[in-house]
C-alpha cells in the first residue's frame, strides 16, 4: 500500500530506523517508521482515501500515523520540507533529503533505509555503512556532536549494547566519556524514561557496571568506590528475584542500588515518581534504622517488625548483606503473601468490644499464629 501511495502521489517513501536494523538482525519489531521525501500529510491523506483505516496528523510537524485496516500502526514523517521550493532539481535533492534525515539519527545501525518505491523497491540506502557495523556488532555515532545534540543517546547506546550484545566503537565510547556531563541536563522524566527502558532490557548488574565504566553514576552524585558493592548487590538481587516466584523486579529497585552504597539514598528520592518507589526508599530507611528483624528466626514474630514493609524493600536489604535468618525471612514473605486476613479491628467492634490498644495485640497474635502455621485456615 505504501508503495502504491508513493507511486500515486509521486512522493518517494522509505522504511527507516529501528525496523530496518531489526530486519537485518532477524529481530522482531512492530514499529513501522516511514520517511517520505515530500508532504507527509498529503501522503497520509492519500493512504486513508485509497486504503481506509484511520489517520492522525500533526500539521506543524508534517507527520502523522496511519492505522492500517489490519490494526497495524505506521508512522509517517517528512524528510526536509525545503524540498518543495526546488521541485526542479528533483533527483539530487531527493537523495540528499533522505540522507539528511538519516544523518540526524543516533547510530549507524539505526540510520539505514529501505526504498519502498516501485522501481527501486527493497533497495538499501545506507550512507553511513550501518551494514558493516551490524556485521561487526558495533554501536557507532554518525558525528562528534551526537551526544551533545541529545544526551539520552548515551543511554540508548548502552541499551543497544545490552540488547544485541554489541559494543560501542572506540571513538563513540570516547565521545560518551566527553559528553557524559550532559546527563545532568536531562529532566527527571527523560532520565527516568531512559533508565526504565535500559534496566528492563538486560541484566541490571551488567548495566550498572557498564554505567560505572562510562562515569554515568558520578553525574548523579555517586562515589565511584561504590562500584564493587553495587555490582555485587545487583547480582544477588537478580538471583533472589529469580528464586522468588511471582514477583517482577521493577527498574527502580536496581536504579537506587548505587545511591544506597554511596550513602546518598536520600538524593534518589527526587527520581521516585510512583507511590511504590517512594515507599521503597522509605522502607529501606526503616529497615536500616531498626535491625532487630535480622536476628529473629520465628516467622510469626517477624511480622511485628515487617508487616508494613514492602517485600521489595526486604529483598533489597537481604541481597545487599549476609543476613543469617535469610531463609526464615523468605518463608515469612511467602506466607505473608498468601495470608488471609482473619480478623480486623472492625470485626472486634462488631462483636461488641470497645476499641482499645489490645485490639492490635490480638490481631497481631492471630496473624503470627497463622504465619507460624499453628492455625489452619479454611483455605488450607
Ligand atoms: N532516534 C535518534 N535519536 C534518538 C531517538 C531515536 O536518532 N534519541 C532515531 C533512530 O534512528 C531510531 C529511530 O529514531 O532507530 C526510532 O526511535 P525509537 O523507536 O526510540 O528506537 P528504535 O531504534 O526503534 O528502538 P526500539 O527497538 O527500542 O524501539
Amino acid at each position: 500500500d505504501i508503495s502504491q501511495a508513493a507511486a500515486d502521489t509521486g512522493i518517494p517513501a522509505f522504511l527507516v530506523g529501528g525496523i530496518v536494523r531489526d530486519l537485518f538482525l532477524n529481530h522482531p519489531n512492530d514499529d513501522i517508521d516511514i520517511v517520505v521525501e515530500g508532504n507527509g500529510i498529503l501522503f497520509l491523506e492519500h493512504l486513508y482515501q485509497q486504503f481506509g483505516g484511520d489517520i492522525k496528523t500533526h500539521e506543524q510537524f508534517a507527520t502523522g500515523t496511519w492505522r492500517h485496516p489490519s490494526g497495524q500502526m505506521i508512522d509517517v514523517t517528512s524528510a526536509r520540507l525545503e524540498y518543495y521550493s526546488h521541485p526542479a532539481s528533483l533527483p539530487d535533492v531527493e537523495k540528499s533529503t533522505l540522507k539528511e534525515d538519516l544523518y540526524r539519527r543516533d547510530f549507524t545501525i539505526n540510520s539505514m533505509a529501505l526504498s519502498l518505491n516501485n522501481q527501486y523497491f527493497g533497495r538499501l540506502v545506507d550512507p553511513f555503512n550501518g551494514q558493516n557495523d551490524l556485521r561487526r556488532k558495533r554501536i557507532k555515532v554518525l558525528h562528534n556532536l551526537s551526544f551533545i545534540d541529545d544526551p539520552t543517546r548515551i543511554l540508548r547506546a548502552v541499551r543497544f549494547e545490552m540488547r544485541f550484545n554489541f559494543q560501542m566503537d572506540r571513538q563513540t565510547e570516547t565521545l560518551v566519556l566527553h559528553s557524559i556531563g550532559r546527563i545532568k541536563d536531562l529532566s527527571r522524566d527523560r532520565l527516568n524514561g531512559q533508565m526504565k527502558r535500559l534496566l528492563n532490557e538486560g541484566s541490571p548488574s551488567k548495566i550498572i557496571l557498564r554505567l560505572f565504566e562510562l562515569n554515568f553514576w558520578k553525574q548523579l552524585g555517586i562515589n565511584e568506590h561504590s562500584q564493587k558493592k553495587s555490582v555485587t548487590h545487583s547480582e544477588k538481587l537478580e538471583d533472589v528475584y529469580r528464586q522468588y516466584e511471582g514477583l517482577q523486579a521493577g527498574w527502580f529497585i536496581y536504579f537506587i542500588i548505587p545511591f544506597y552504597h554511596s550513602d546518598v539514598l536520600y538524593t534518589a528520592k527526587q527520581y521516585a515518581v510512583t507511590k511504590k518507589s517512594k515507599k521503597l526508599i522509605q522502607d529501606i530507611y526503616t529497615l536500616s534504622d531498626n535491625t532487630e528483624w535480622k536476628s529473629i528466626s520465628n516467622v510469626g514474630m517477624m511480622h511485628s517488625y515487617l508487616k508494613d514493609i514492602s517485600e521489595e524493600a526486604v529483598l533489597f536489604i537481604i541481597s545487599s548483606e549476609n543476613v543469617h535468618n535469610e531463609k526464615a525471612i523468605m518463608t515469612y514473605l511467602k506466607r505473608r503473601k498468601n495470608m488471609p486476613s482473619l480478623l480486623t479491628g472492625e470485626d472486634l467492634i462488631k462483636q461488641g468490644l470497645t476499641p482499645s490498644p489490645e485490639f492490635k495485640k490480638i490481631i497481631m497474635n492471630l496473624d503470627a499464629a497463622v504465619l507460624n502455621e499453628e492455625i489452619q485456615t479454611k483455605d488450607d
